[in-house]
């Protein structure tokens, strides 16, 4: 696996002739989610490259930015022993060369869910992932569900943008009690940790309850909000959308996606799942 800390060599990279180009981006501190994605790249791709970097500009000035985990030698070791051809580290200099005067914005979506609570969020990650996107010159670029609001803001961007880039969808990886792995799950102290299961349980519930002929969205978002809430989760928003636009929908069909977000102690914990 060869390292890339400069974006001269970024940029001089030559593939060979032909080679399928699979990229993920991540912020490191890997689990068996990025894991997932990185194994689905190496089966559908020629080449593939990692990227970690821990971007600011998609952080909030009360977020966690100087606190997000990281450990960088770990995660090399794991991308190595995966079989990664590139991975690519570079720096807020690099990416960031003051003053830094150009941004990516998906309108309206990224105003919705996350982007009420965290303002900017999402110009942060349009911006970086179109920048690293040009660096890396990737044929597909693979995501995981986990961040679904990000995955569709993502595509909407490539389509509007005309980029040819393609973006795989990959499931959420979960922990065996059905938390979606994250790197932030590593804040929850035992106890919140059991809170924390509320969210995909929840979320299973709410599946079983449309097998069950359920068909009214408020409804449904109403349950699941005040069995969060009952299991000691700070709820942040719970909703059911469209799952090609995000948009919001009151009765459900075969693209209704419930997304959540809620705060277990001071962590922020995202969830979603096709209903
Ligand atoms: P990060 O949170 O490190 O996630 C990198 C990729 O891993 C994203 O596509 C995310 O959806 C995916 N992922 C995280 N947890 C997952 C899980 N449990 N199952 C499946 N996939 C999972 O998302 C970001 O970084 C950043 O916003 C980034 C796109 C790198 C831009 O900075």
């Amino acid at each position: 696996m060869k390292q890339i800390t400069s974006l001269a060599e970024m940029q001089a990279l030559v593939y060979p002739a032909d080679a399928k180009i699979g990229f993920v981006p991540t912020m490191g501190y890997l689990h068996e989610g990025h894991l997932s994605l990185v194994e689905r790249a190496k089966d559908n791709c020629d080449i593939t490259v990692v990227s970690i970097y821990i971007n600011p500009t998609q952080f909030g000035a009360n977020e966690d930015l100087s606190s997000y985990p990281r450990d960088l030698e770990r995660d090399l070791e794991l991308l190595d022993s995966l079989g990664v051809d590139y991975v690519f580290i570079p720096t807020n200099e690099m990416m960031y060369p003051q003053p830094y005067l150009t941004w990516v914005n998906v309108d309206e979506y990224s105003e919705l869910y996350c982007g009420q609570s965290r303002p900017g969020h999402f110009r942060g990650v349009a911006t970086i992932v179109f920048k690293l996107l040009n660096l890396v010159r990737p044929h597909y670029m693979f995501m995981g569900e986990k961040d679904f609001q990000q995955l569709v803001i993502l595509q909407k961007m490539l389509a509007d943008l005309n980029h040819p880039c393609q973006i795989i969808s990959c499931p959420i990886v979960r922990e065996e009690d059905g938390l979606a792995k994250s790197s932030r799950n590593s804040y929850l102290s035992p106890e919140e940790r059991i809170v924390a299961r509320s969210l995909s349980q929840t979320l299973l519930q709410m599946k079983a309850m449309v097998a069950a002929g359920y068909k009214d969205a408020t409804q449904l978002i109403k349950i699941a909000a005040s069995n969060l809430e009952n299991n000691g989760a700070n709820v942040d928003y719970v909703e059911l959308i469209d799952s090609r636009n995000l948009r919001k929908q009151t009765e459900i069909d075969d693209h209704s996606r419930m997304i959540m977000a809620a705060f277990v102690g001071k962590t922020r914990l995202i969830d979603n799942m096709l209903l």
